[in-house]
């Protein structure tokens, strides 16, 4: 076994879980948005969303103030947008300008939904109590979008340092997990 040890900081990279998603809040009628891939699954229904939410970040205070957010989920032909957001803050830029991203409205919450992804869940906070520590929501999704034409969705994942899997091939197997 030629193997050699592994950063911890790398880690992350390896165990990474699903696409990368664009956070959009909204806060005094501004919206914002940033990706965020330090996301995951915790309940099928309703379905329960942990997200790591940096209190550096300008997001974290119109989540926590908000309670309600939009989780979008983007594709491969926008990624440069994706990592564009990633790489400015909402205290001083309008990045649905600046990254020409489309805002609509959505149903259940005070946030908006990004038309140029290819699904949206609108999200409401249920639990803090791991906030102090690990800045981390538990949010419930209240609505689902789906745009049924994206028959293949190339989601992108985050391999750290600007590195990104794009989402490819998919295989069937007799597993018992639904
Ligand atoms: C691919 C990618 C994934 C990211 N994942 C997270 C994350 O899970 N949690 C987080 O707090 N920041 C994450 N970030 C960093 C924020 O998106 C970044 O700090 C952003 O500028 C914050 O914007 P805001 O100040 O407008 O909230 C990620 C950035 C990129 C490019």
């Amino acid at each position: 076994m030629k193997k050699r040890t592994f950063p911890l900081e790398k880690v992350y990279g390896l165990i990474e879980p699903g696409p990368v998603v664009l956070l959009s809040t909204s806060r005094n009628g501004r919206p914002n948005v940033m990706p965020m891939s330090w996301h995951m699954m915790m309940e099928f229904e309703p379905p329960l969303i942990g997200c790591i939410v940096s209190n550096r970040n300008y997001s974290f205070d119109s989540l926590k103030s908000s309670g309600q957010c939009v989780i979008n989920i983007p594709t491969i032909d926008i990624a440069d947008k994706v990592v564009g957001c990633g790489n400015t803050s909402g205290a001083t830029v309008d990045k649905f300008e600046k990254f020409a991203l489309t805002c609509q409205p959505a149903t259940q919450v005070d946030a908006p939904l990004i038309d140029e992804c290819y699904a949206n869940l609108e999200c409401r906070v249920v639990d803090t109590k791991m906030l102090a520590k690990y800045c981390m929501f538990v949010v419930e999704v209240v609505q689902a979008w789906i745009d049924p034409r994206v028959k293949k969705p190339q989601t992108i994942h985050h391999l750290g340092y600007g590195k990104f899997m794009i989402a490819g091939e998919t295989v069937k197997l007799k597993s018992k997990m639904r």
